[in-house]
């Protein structure tokens, strides 16, 4: 059965990685996507590998963390489809630095995609499930939204927000059937990770760490991420609001220090 037929999603950050796989999973349940990035030639590229999946599929190119243009992407969802459904907040940069080596532009630009931009993609989004009697956000955290390492403050702080901003909507929306869930991956295979593996000056050490980091041996692909999206999307999700999913490979679970 296509859980999301006759539904509208848009998904930020949805030429790539996370972004595009939850696309993905949701055009195969049937629901038409409007996938919205920075870049126009990615955007082209996924929108041509998601209309494999489905006809209905449109891209955008727009900056989050700028209202108009946060307001333009739900306009344009709306009007090419009809209405809008369901909101993935999915865009993020990974930022580095401890307090100190954090320069404020770092700082600055980190909360504003990772959290003032859904903040806003949200804002602009909300009216429009309100008049469709019902909504659903995913918002995209990460493991680091529930425990930090070194050297990641700006993000790590961005993440745990994320959370904060999940549950705070999904009170304030409850009432008015839009749920808001979120999703807290573990080291997911997406170009952000392969940036930051090219980046270290042993890459073949530092995949062999992520992969044993997790229990399941191995970090995710991104349709495992994307599949988690679409449930929390649809209807099967209906007792869910407020909910912090983890999909880790079991990363946050054993104690620390125990023997392998
Ligand atoms: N990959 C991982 O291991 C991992 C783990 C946990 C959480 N996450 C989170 O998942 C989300 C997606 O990560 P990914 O690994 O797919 O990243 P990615 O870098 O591979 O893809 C992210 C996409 O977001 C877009 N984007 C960035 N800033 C934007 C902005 N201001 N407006 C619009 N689009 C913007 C990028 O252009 C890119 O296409 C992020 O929020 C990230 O923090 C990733």
């Amino acid at each position: 059965m296509m859980e999301l037929q006759n539904k509208v999603a848009l998904v930020t950050g949805g030429a790539k990685g996370i972004g595009l796989a939850s696309a993905e999973c949701m055009a195969k349940q049937g629901a038409a996507v409007m996938i919205v990035d920075l870049s126009i030639e990615a955007l082209e590229v996924a929108q041509a590998h998601l209309k494999e999946y489905a006809g209905q599929i449109d891209a955008m190119e727009a900056d989050i963390v700028h209202r108009a243009d946060t307001e333009r992407a739900v306009h344009n969802a709306v009007k090419k489809f009809g209405g809008l459904d369901i909101l993935v907040n999915n865009a993020g940069i990974q930022t580095f630095g401890d307090p100190i080596t954090t320069t404020e532009e770092i700082w600055d630009r980190t909360m504003n995609v990772n959290l003032k931009g859904h903040w806003l993609m949200s804002k602009a989004a909300i009216p429009e499930m309100l008049k469709r009697g019902s909504g659903a956000i995913v918002n995209i955290s990460s493991v680091q939204g529930l425990a930090s390492q070194r050297n990641v403050v700006a993000y790590a702080t961005s993440k745990h927000a994320m959370i904060g901003l999940t549950r705070s909507m999904a009170v304030d929306l409850a009432s008015q059937h839009i749920r808001v869930n979120c999703v807290c991956p573990g080291t997911v295979n997406t170009p952000m990770i392969h940036s930051i593996i090219e980046m270290d000056s042993n890459p073949e050490r530092l995949k062999t760490i992520l992969n044993k980091m997790h229990p399941l041996g191995r970090i995710a692909d991104p349709e495992e991420i994307g599949e988690v999206v679409a449930f929390l999307a649809s209807d099967r999700a209906s007792f869910m609001t407020g909910s912090v999913v983890t999909v880790d490979g079991g990363l946050t679970v054993p104690i620390a220090g125990s023997p392998e």
